[in-house]
C-alpha cells in the first residue's frame, strides 16, 4: 500500500517537474516572474486631482521654452517647429506664486490645419512629499481649443503606475511674444 502511494507521488512529482520545465521553455527562458503586489507595498489605488499653472516663457532673457527646430519656411500653423521646455509649474496663475515643480520635455507643432502641438513632458514635482516624483504627459494639444485633454501615461516615485488625464485651459496668451500661462487640471490614478 505504502509502496503504491510512493509510486503515485513519484509519478505526480516527475510529471510536475516536466510541466514546469516545459513552461519555462515556452515563456521566453523564464526571466520574467510574477510578484505579489504586497511586496511593493501596493495597496489601494487612489485618485488624485491637482490644479497647477504652466508658464511657457519664449521671450526675454529668462526664456523657459526655446525653439530647437525651425523650418526655413514657416507656415501659418508653424508646422515643424520644436521647442524644448523647462516651464515653471505654480499653484496660482502668477509666476510669483508658489512653485511646485517644472514641466520638462518638448512640444512639436505637428498640425498643418491648425495650431496643434504634440506635447511630451514630465511634470517634475519639487514640493513637500511629492519632491522628486514625476508624471508623464503625452498627447495632442490644439492650443486654440477651450479645453485640451491629454493622457497621463505614467509616473515615478509617489506616482508609480500612474495613469489618467490632464485638461489644459489657456489662462493668458500673449500673441506678440507667444508667452502663455495655461491652467492644468490633473486627474491621476496611482497607489
Ligand atoms: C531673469 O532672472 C534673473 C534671476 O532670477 C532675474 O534677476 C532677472 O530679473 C530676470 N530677468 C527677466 C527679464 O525676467
Ligand atoms: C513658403 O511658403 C509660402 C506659403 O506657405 C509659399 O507661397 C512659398 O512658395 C514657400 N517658399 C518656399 C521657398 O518654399
Ligand atoms: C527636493 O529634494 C532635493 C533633493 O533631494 C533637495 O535638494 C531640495 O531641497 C528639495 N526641495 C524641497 C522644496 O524640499
Amino acid at each position: 500500500m505504502v509502496r503504491i502511494l510512493l509510486i503515485v507521488v513519484f509519478i505526480l512529482s516527475t510529471s510536475g517537474v516536466i510541466r514546469c520545465a516545459r513552461a519555462n521553455d515556452d515563456d521566453g527562458h523564464g526571466f520574467v516572474r510574477s510578484l505579489d503586489p504586497k511586496l511593493l507595498s501596493l495597496k489601494e489605488e487612489k485618485l488624485s486631482h491637482f490644479r497647477i499653472y504652466w508658464h511657457d516663457i519664449t521671450s526675454g532673457s529668462n526664456a523657459t521654452s526655446i525653439s530647437v527646430v525651425r523650418p526655413s519656411n514657416i507656415s501659418a500653423t508653424g508646422f515643424g517647429i520644436i521647442n524644448v521646455i523647462d516651464d515653471p509649474l505654480t499653484l496660482g496663475p502668477k509666476l510669483s506664486s508658489k512653485l511646485v515643480g517644472r514641466a520638462q520635455g518638448f512640444y512639436a507643432l505637428s498640425s498643418q490645419e491648425e495650431l496643434g502641438l504634440l506635447m511630451s513632458m514630465n511634470f517634475a514635482f519639487t514640493e513637500g512629499k511629492y519632491n522628486g516624483s514625476t508624471i508623464t504627459v503625452l498627447g495632442r494639444n490644439p492650443v486654440f481649443h477651450k479645453v485640451r485633454e491629454m493622457p497621463v501615461i505614467g509616473g515615478s516615485g509617489l506616482f508609480r503606475f500612474a495613469r489618467g488625464y490632464v485638461q489644459a485651459r489657456t489662462h493668458t496668451l500673449n500673441m506678440k511674444t507667444g508667452d502663455a500661462i495655461v491652467e492644468y487640471n490633473c486627474y491621476v490614478l496611482h497607489y
